[in-house]
């Protein structure tokens, strides 16, 4: 019978008292080996004993090995039946006589080979040799006391007639330790006051550290890949000098998601199959002050986006269609961040600078934004945006190139290539392609552009102040970089909690 943990380390520890060393599946032959090395290994983390690992082949013998190894070969038993009866027999009184017709059928012929037998002139069997060695006996006898047989010919020969099988057998050779002693001492694992009072400290045996312990599974929360990611991405914002929008509400006027980034009325980016349009309250109030700090002149605003649009301002020819007011106060689920880069640009014009001028501002947001889009692998009706927007004098677009190197060098994203691209709020505009080197392409990682005078000069801002502007998608680089090829694994209720429960904190400069 299998003994217990506590008996086998017991049993362990007192065959090891007189001995120099043992051989486990000597002392133990009955024991697994894994039960012996759980028992082992308890010992050696206490310094008590020293293991090595032996791993040696063995042979055992299969069912019939085991029957010739106790009765002796067909052959041997065909001889022995004839060998007593006097004359020969018959065929069917030698199976008689064997008592078994298969053993007779196969050792009738090799005795005959052996000349061990013979035929009588009457067709009966009789015993010719006067004594034989059962060889095949002896060998498989010798192999089921030893496991193991000097001629490897042999065992090859009896392995291929199926009378032994190879085991690979583990055991363990094993020394007394440094702390060898006869009982598992008891191991304190924390110095208590009584211990302390009573002296008990001085002799007590304290429980190593375990520096190699895993640890307990922590059942806590964990934070969504995007989190990770937008966190990263807020970090290179900040390092980069920028601050981070309010972009806390997803309803806007088409004013502020359309109209004041000179998006005409008839844009298709408006349609109903693009654009979630709210029901209940369909409108929004024209745009006003929302506390007494606020003095920007919303009425002037106004009128200077319906002018820009509707006949042109600024230098502009505008679009030249009757601009609606209605169709600017339709509530939508904002399409994108740029709706805050707007109004936080409009706040921009009313500031002034030391030299009375609105002042440089980097602005940035990661936030949810929403389009009427039908759902695939790669799309969802709402994504997370992240928005830059930079504000300055005399800013170029070579400025613009090389700043979009810099921050997405920042992601591990290196030689950029720039497409022109069209935007009604930005001219020029340029879609960034990056060459990524898992799906061996170039992809589209962002959309930029350098704002309209349109847009800008309609805010008040002056017209030598040059604003970058450029967005991209947090899900596409969250993708990449966690490998994952359909956006339900990212959100929705397919997601396995596992997956986002077990992914790695994310660093960008690995993408
Ligand atoms: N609003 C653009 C988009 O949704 C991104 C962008 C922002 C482009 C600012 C240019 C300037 O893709």
């Amino acid at each position: 019978m299998a003994a217990s943990k506590d008996e086998l380390t017991a049993a362990v520890l007192h065959a090891l008292a007189d001995v120099d060393s043992l051989v486990t599946s000597e002392v133990f032959p009955q024991e697994k080996s894994t039960d012996i090395k759980a028992a082992l290994d308890r010992l050696r983390s206490r310094s008590m004993l020293v293991y090595e690992t032996l791993e040696r082949d063995e042979y055992l013998l299969e069912p019939e090995g085991e029957q010739i190894a106790a009765n002796g070969s067909h052959e041997a038993r065909v001889f022995e039946a004839l060998r007593q009866a006097v004359g020969g027999l018959s065929v069917a009184d030698l199976e008689k006589a064997v008592g078994d017709k298969q053993v007779t059928k196969l050792g009738q012929g090799k005795a005959f080979r052996e000349k061990w037998i013979a035929k009588t002139s009457d067709g009966n069997f009789k015993a010719v040799a006067s004594s034989i060695t059962d060889t095949t006996q002896e060998q498989l006898q010798a192999i089921q006391k030893n496991h193991t047989y000097p001629d490897s010919k042999v065992v090859a020969e009896l392995k291929k007639r199926k009378l032994v099988r190879l085991q690979k057998v583990i055991s363990f050779r094993v020394r007394k330790g440094d702390k060898f002693a006869l009982e598992m001492v008891r191991e304190e694992t924390d110095l208590t006051a009584d211990m302390l009072a009573s002296g008990a400290w001085k002799t007590a045996t304290f429980k190593p550290y375990n520096f190699e312990a895993l640890g307990a599974d922590q059942n806590a929360g964990a934070l969504h890949p995007l989190n990770k990611v937008r966190h990263e991405f807020r970090q290179i914002f900040f390092e980069m000098g920028f601050e981070e929008m309010p972009t806390d509400k997803f309803v806007e006027s088409g004013f502020w998601n359309f109209d004041t980034l000179f998006v005409p009325q008839q844009h298709p980016a408006r349609d109903l199959q693009d654009t979630f349009y709210i029901s209940d309250p369909e409108r929004a109030d024209p745009p006003r002050a929302v506390d007494a700090n606020d003095k920007k002149d919303y009425k002037q605003y106004w009128d200077n986006v319906r002018q820009v649009h509707e006949t042109g301002k600024y230098d502009s020819i505008g679009y030249r269609y009757p601009w609606s007011a209605d169709e600017s106060l339709k509530l939508v689920l904002r399409t994108h961040t740029t709706a805050i880069s707007s109004a936080m640009l409009h706040k921009l014009a009313a500031k002034k600078g030391p030299d009375g001028r609105p002042p440089p501002a980097r602005y940035f947001s990661i936030d949810r934004v929403f389009r009427n889009e039908s759902v695939d692998a790669t799309h969802l009706a709402e994504f997370h945006q992240v928005e830059g927007v930079i504000a300055d004098y005399g800013l170029t677009l070579g400025g613009l190139m090389e700043f979009m190197e810099i921050f997405f060098g920042k992601m591990g994203l290196e030689d950029l290539k720039f497409k022109p691209a069209y935007n009604p709020y930005t001219e020029p505009s340029m879609e960034i392609f990056s060459f990524h080197k898992g799906l061996n392409k170039l992809v589209e990682i962002g959309n930029s552009g350098m704002f309209r005078p349109e847009m800008l000069e309609a805010m008040g801002l002056p017209r030598d102040m040059r604003v970058y502007g450029w967005g991209l998608s947090l899900e596409r680089p969250t993708m990449i970089k966690y490998g994952i090829s359909n956006i339900r694994e990212l959100l929705g209720h397919k997601v396995d909690l596992n997956f986002i429960k077990k992914n790695p904190a994310v660093r960008l400069d690995k993408a």
